[in-house]
């Protein structure tokens, strides 16, 4: 038998209705927002990723040359898409954009828990304004949308970073910026290995860009900054470098975390310089979402990527947003039992007895089709009632309309409340009236 790719998934209709589910949460959720849903090809010029992304997508490209020897790569990700639909007509759009999309990503990576080779991603943006307003609404829609699926925050934790405040950070310890972004390369892989694999690290990053220096230092300047954990913290930590970029950056940290408790979802949110996020576009406040136990792979990430949409082409153009996938997402929900319980009912199941009252059940299957409801009978009609009435309770059906050689005589059918177990005489013309009338 054929198998499927690795890391890639089939979808019975159980994990249909399940996709669904999710689906129709994320769109709920973003309309309750305001945004609108956009689309882009699944399929794209290499070329896009290639800097845009940065170094850990590339390595994951599913990219191949086409058979017009173009060289392309399927979407690992939504947002230099995005940032290039915007940029195209940045002049015309009505300011902020607010956008979100639901589609499947590409990426070649190692199979393993939480991670596939293909996936769905839910991803809301905001683009043309700069102030922090912008990445509280992301971060209030992340958790509005992971309440909406009955998590709690209990359940699930925000981890706030900012790359603004780690560069102030690294410049401040005299770190140039191509040495700085090396570092923060290293920072993001220092939870997942060892402190002497992270020192190995940060020596070859350095020596990358051209840059000695104590690692011993460094490594230890890390570490303390790394596992800051509050707004306080971070605050004592700066208190001698105080300088003007570092004094606004502190307000713009304030309100942030102002807006969010005014919202009610500061129990959501967890400080945490330990993020840094992995993609090299982000330029400001940064987060991921996780079990707030800890375990598992990240259920969102996202941030604040305000230069993208001018290396892209467009004009200066601020943007934040954030993406949440459906693998982990899905795993979580399973484990916390929060998803819904598929039956897969019709409203009406039809039973008829020989191939006359067959073929008067056909006719009016089309009328209750037509009216919008869901029909089903057995394809074989020489089946006993019995047989069939088994075949009705199956199918989940609320009621069942019996076409029986008693009732056509009279001009009718028997209707049956599945649910109720009552039944009733129903003339044949009115029987459609009748159930619509309870369906609606
Ligand atoms: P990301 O952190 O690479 O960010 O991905 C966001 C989420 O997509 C992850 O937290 C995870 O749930 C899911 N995801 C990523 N890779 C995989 C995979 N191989 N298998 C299953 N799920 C996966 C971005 O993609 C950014 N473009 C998000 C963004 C939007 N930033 C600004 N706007």
């Amino acid at each position: 038998m054929f198998q499927t790719l690795p890391g890639f998934r089939e979808f019975y209709p159980e994990d249909c209705s399940i996709r669904n589910h999710i689906f129709r949460i994320w769109k709920r959720s973003a309309r309750a927002f305001g945004f609108l849903e956009y689309d882009v090809p699944v399929l794209e010029p290499l070329e896009l990723y290639i800097e845009k992304s940065g170094e850990e997508i590339i390595g994951q490209l599913f990219n191949f040359t086409d058979k017009g020897g173009r060289q392309v790569s399927l979407r690992p990700e939504m947002t230099p898409s995005l940032a290039r639909l915007v940029a195209a007509k940045a002049n015309g759009l009505k300011r902020p954009v607010k956008w979100f999309s639901v589609g499947e990503n590409y990426r070649y990576e190692r199979q393993q828990k939480g991670r596939l080779r293909a996936f769905y991603q839910f991803n809301a943006d905001i683009l043309g304004e700069e102030g922090s307003g912008a990445d509280a609404e992301c971060i209030a829609l992340a958790i509005h949308t992971l309440r909406a699926f009955g998590l709690q925050s209990r359940d699930v934790r925000i981890r706030l970073s900012d790359r603004t405040l780690w560069m102030l950070f690294l410049e401040n310890l005299s770190l140039s910026t191509a040495a700085a972004e090396a570092v923060l390369l290293v920072v993001d892989k220092a939870e997942r290995v060892s402190a002497e694999k992270m020192k190995e690290m940060l020596g070859l990053a350095l020596a990358k860009v051209g840059e000695s220096g104590n690692v011993d230092v460094l490594m230890n300047e890390l570490q303390v900054f790394r596992t800051l954990s509050s707004l306080e913290a971070i605050e004592e930590k700066l208190a001698r470098k105080s300088s003007d970029a570092l004094v606004n950056r502190l307000v713009a940290w304030r309100s942030l975390i102002g807006r969010l408790d005014a919202m009610g979802l500061g129990d959501y949110v967890q400080v945490d310089m330990g993020i840094v996020r992995g993609l090299a576009y982000y330029t400001g406040f940064v987060f991921e979402v996780f079990q707030a136990d800890g375990e598992g792979r990240a259920l969102a990430g996202g941030g604040r990527y305000d230069h993208l949409v001018k290396k892209l082409g467009g004009p200066d153009m601020p943007a934040v947003g954030f993406a949440m996938g459906d693998v982990t997402l899905r795993n979580l929900l399973e484990e916390k039992k929060l998803l819904p319980n598929f039956i897969n009912a019709v409203d009406v199941f039809m039973v008829a007895m020989g191939e006359d009252a067959f073929r008067l059940a056909l006719a009016d299957a089309v009328r209750l089709r037509d009216q919008g409801l869901a029909v089903e009978y057995p394809f074989k009609t020489d089946q006993a009632l019995g047989k069939q009435m088994k075949l009705a309770a199956q199918s989940g059906a609320s009621f069942a309309i019996i076409y029986g050689s008693d009732e056509l005589a009279k001009s009718g059918v028997t209707l049956r409340d599945l649910r109720a177990g009552e039944e009733s005489f129903v003339p044949r013309e009115q029987v459609v009236e009748r159930l619509f009338a309870v369906f609606g």
